[in-house]
C-alpha cells in the first residue's frame, strides 16, 4: 500500500487489509510505505490511528518509511493510492515497472466517484478521515472478495 507520507491513507489500508486477510486465513503480509520520505520514522497520523481503533484495529506500532526499488521487487502486489503517487512509483521502479503488479488501489474496488485517487485527508479535519476510512475499508473488502472468487 503506497501513499505520499505513509501516515494517513496507506497505514489504514495496511491495517484493514491485514486484519481481513487474517480473518480469512490468507497468509498475506501487508505493508505500507510513502513516496516522499518526509515523515520517515513517524507513527500514523493521530486521526488515522483513532478511526482505525474505532473499527478495532491498532495501527499505533506502524512506522512511516519511504518506498525503495528493493521493496518494489520484493512484493507480489503494490497498490497505489493516487495518480501523483503512481508517477513517483514509476520513477522509483524504473525499468522494473510492471503494470500487472503495480496497480491503483481504487481499481480493485466498486466503481465510485474518486477515479484513481483516494482523497488525501491530510489537508482537512477529522471528518475527512471518516470518509477515507469508508473508501479504504470497502476497497480492501473487494480485494478479499475478488481473490476468493
Ligand atoms: P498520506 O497523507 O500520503 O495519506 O500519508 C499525507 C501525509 C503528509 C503529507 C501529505 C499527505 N505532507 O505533505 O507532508
Amino acid at each position: 500500500m503506497v501513499c505520499l507520507g505513509n501516515i494517513c491513507r496507506s497505514p489504514l489500508a495496511e491495517g484493514i487489509l491485514q486484519q481481513l486477510a487474517d480473518k480469512n486465513n490468507l497468509p498475506w503480509e501487508v505493508h505500507s510505505a510513502g513516496t516522499n520520505g518526509l515523515q520517515n520514522g513517524e507513527a500514523p497520523h493521530h486521526f488515522t490511528q483513532k478511526i482505525a481503533l474505532l473499527h478495532g484495529i491498532d495501527i499505533g506500532q506502524q512506522v512511516s518509511k519511504k518506498i525503495t526499488e528493493a521493496d518494489i521487487a520484493a512484493y507480489d502486489k503494490i497498490y497505489v493510492m493516487a495518480e501523483d503517487i503512481m508517477a513517483d512509483v514509476k520513477k522509483i521502479a524504473g525499468s522494473s515497472f510492471d503494470e500487472n503488479k503495480i496497480q491503483y488501489f481504487l481499481k480493485q474496488g466498486p466503481t465510485q466517484p474518486f477515479g484513481n485517487n483516494v482523497p488525501d485527508p491530510w489537508y482537512g479535519g477529522e471528518e475527512g478521515f471518516v470518509t477515507v476510512h469508508k473508501i479504504i475499508a470497502d476497497t480492501c473488502q473487494a480485494i478479499i472478495t475478488n481473490y476468493k472468487k
